[in-house]
């Protein structure tokens, strides 16, 4: 049985912090699910992450829907939050409705994910009139990067930090399960969290969030390069990826992989001489079919 969104919100009042990761694909999500983290979000990041795209904007439905079904394939547990890529949503309510459809039908997430405000509270609440859990994204909001001009801190002015309160209370009031809060000053994020009933979801808003969020590749240090200074990284696979393939190339070049310990001998049936003598029966053969002047045919 997965984890539930009632579960989530109950553990805000518990005052359990709440672990998510992106997962993209089985394999990961098969070990995060194992390791027992009770959220995962197929984000849009794939697009950055996993696909190259300078920003998620390129990312379709038909993208989401192809990750998500193999992370719900790799997870048993975890409530699967599929996230809802630009243009999905923002046209019309009933469009948002029959594309967050075919993510929790065709993608079988359990959730989905929606960025912005104010502005689209209706359409939230027409997803959750229907019967689908949403997440709220307030703060950085990626879909909108060439508005905001960058990934950078949001919420950095009076104003600014007022507008954030009043979306994340339209949000809440439109049925959100839980908002997911992106680069923000901490003590902002704070403020927000003792407002709000549902839970907030941090990454880069500090560690008075209800929980935390964080993209699997960073938290693996999966890509070469420096993260982002809200990452953490848990490991350093990039290296330890690297070092394999360059071991494995090495292998390979010097005839040391595979052993005999990685290759099938003949089966019983078959012994060297019969080997030899179909090598010169089939060569025979390839030999004659050259000499016909159509080649054989
Ligand atoms: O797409 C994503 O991975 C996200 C997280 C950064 C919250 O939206």
């Amino acid at each position: 049985m997965r984890v539930t969104v009632a579960e989530i919100q109950a553990m805000k009042r518990r005052g359990e912090r709440i672990p998510m990761l992106t997962a993209y694909d089985y394999a990961t999500a098969r070990l995060a699910d194992q390791a027992g983290v009770p959220m995962l979000l197929v984000g849009d990041s794939l697009g950055m992450t996993i696909l190259g795209f300078a920003t998620t904007l390129p990312v379709t439905l038909e993208m989401i829907l192809h990750h998500t079904q193999a992370v719900v394939r790799g997870s048993e547990r975890a409530l699967v939050v599929a996230d809802m890529p630009f243009l999905t949503y923002q046209v019309t309510p009933e469009d948002a409705l029959r594309n967050a459809g075919r993510l929790i039908q065709e993608g079988g997430a359990q959730a989905v994910k929606l960025e912005g405000g104010t502005a689209i509270a209706p359409t939230v609440a027409r997803l959750v009139q229907a019967g689908i859990p949403v997440m709220g994204h307030l703060g950085l909001t990626p879909q909108s990067v060439n508005q905001l001009g960058g990934f950078r801190l949001q919420a950095k002015t009076p104003t600014a930090i007022r507008q954030l309160f009043r979306d994340a209370l339209a949000l809440q009031d439109a049925g959100v399960f839980a908002l997911v809060l992106e680069l923000i000053p901490a003590p902002v994020a704070r403020a927000l969290t003792h407002m709000l009933t549902v839970p907030t979801i941090g990454i880069g808003a500090g560690p008075d969030c209800d929980g935390q969020v964080q993209v699997v590749t960073d938290l693996l240090h999966l890509l070469p390069g420096s993260l982002p200074r809200h990452a953490k990284p848990y490991a350093e696979l990039a290296d330890v990826i690297t070092d394999a393939f360059r071991r494995y190339a090495e292998d390979v070049r010097a005839g040391t992989f595979p052993t005999a310990e990685q290759s099938f001998g003949l089966p019983r049936d078959v012994d060297e001489a019969q080997l030899a003598a179909l090598v010169a029966e089939v060569q025979a053969e390839h030999v004659q079919r050259g000499e016909l002047p159509d080649g054989g045919r």
